[in-house]
């Protein structure tokens, strides 16, 4: 592969857009033949807010006050010069390697040498088609791990499952304060990706005995995969334990397509029926705003649509589930450099047996 296209049917997470060159580095291709990327978040402070000892972050600063203004208070811009596209650099990114998603022993050494208590590793690809979203990582994430380290002691010692967990970041971060974190997700590919981020940060949970499980949770699929010859299935124990011992689900950036919105309603109804305890579960979302045709006016269907499940789930009287839905102020301290924009949201939900 001697040149990086962007297909315009692709999508590109605001993390990444907004990551600087420095800090993401194409390490190989994924066995899709993907590139792969490595970015570094520090954890600015600990959890009782104190800011992190560490000089700067690793994020590049987005601070509006470094943006250049004209004398009117304008945005100054700088324009590209134009130039015909065939004067344009091509992209020629030099890959270290092609490789399975497991690391060698050596590998695995220098990442650990490499992994700073307060810097969490995260591999991913940029710009995936939609199927692939959860091989990026998405604002969501980060506001649910502010929250998690918000409220770390709600968290402390608790099993946990997540939904959708891509690349795994919000999972590794409960399971600094977590005992046991379910992380789940689908295809092979991307759950060999997030096991892969797993290990490169075991240094964050393993010391408290913590431990992640990276697992297969197919919203579309109404059980569990127990087979034993495929990768990341459950097994008797494990699928004891989520039900007798969860007590929280959460689940970033989840809901932008309405039938996977619907079946992911539908697991988390048949999750909380088959659990020994109620469950809170904390959802994020990105209301994100499309000028449509149909509407001719700006319109958020996924956020819509979202919301009208939320409100659905909280009238629904089946005599057996009753749940309660709320927001949550997003007025807690930011533990990760990202654009908290007021787009971002929480939304916890209680579930309870009758
Ligand atoms: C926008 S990504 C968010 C990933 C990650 N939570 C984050 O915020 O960085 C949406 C996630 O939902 C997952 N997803 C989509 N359909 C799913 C399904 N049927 N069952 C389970 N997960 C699914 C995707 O694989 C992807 O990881």
């Amino acid at each position: 592969m001697d040149q990086v296209t962007f297909r315009s049917d692709t999508v590109l997470s605001d993390v990444h857009l907004l990551l600087p060159n420095a800090c993401h580095l194409m390490k190989r291709l994924n066995s899709v033949g993907q590139p792969v990327f490595t970015s570094k978040f520090r954890i600015l402070r600990d959890c009782d807010g104190k800011e992190s000892s560490s000089e700067s972050p690793v994020r590049e600063s987005t601070d509006a006050s470094n943006v250049p203004l004209d004398e009117d208070g304008d945005l100054d811009v700088v324009r590209r010069p134009r130039c015909s596209s065939s004067n344009r650099d091509a992209v020629c990114p030099i890959i270290l390697s092609q490789s399975a998603a497991t690391l060698t022993d050596e590998e695995e050494d220098s990442e650990e040498e490499d992994g700073a208590r307060d810097v969490i590793r995260i591999e991913h690809t940029m710009a995936t088609p939609l199927e692939d979203v959860g091989k990026q990582i998405w604002r969501g994430a980060f506001l649910l791990a502010d929250f998690i380290l918000a409220q770390a002691s709600m968290f402390t010692g608790a099993t946990v499952l997540e939904l959708g967990a891509g690349t795994g970041l919000a999972s590794i971060v409960m399971a600094m304060v977590a005992k046991t974190v379910y992380c789940t997700d689908v295809g092979d590919d991307l759950l060999s990706m997030c096991q892969r981020n797993v290990t490169l940060n075991k240094q964050h949970f393993e010391p408290q005995e913590s431990e992640i499980r990276v697992r297969q949770l197919d919203w579309m699929a109404d059980d569990l995969c127990t087979d034993a010859d495929l990768d990341f299935c459950w097994t008797d124990a494990e699928i004891g334990d989520l039900h007798d011992n969860t007590t929280f689900v959460i689940a970033a950036d989840v809901c932008y397509d309405d039938d996977l919105t619907d079946a992911l309603f539908k697991t988390l109804y048949r999750l909380a029926s088959n659990m020994r305890h109620p469950i809170t579960t904390y959802i994020s979302i990105e209301k994100r705003l499309n000028f449509t045709l149909r509407h001719m006016d700006v319109s958020c269907e996924a956020y819509d649509h979202f919301h009208h499940c939320l409100v659905q789930l909280q009238q629904m009287t089946d005599g057996k589930m009753s749940f309660m839905v709320e927001p949550v102020k997003s007025s807690f301290p930011q533990f990760f450099q990202y654009e908290r924009v007021e787009q971002l949201e929480l939304w916890k939900v209680t579930a309870e047996r009758l």
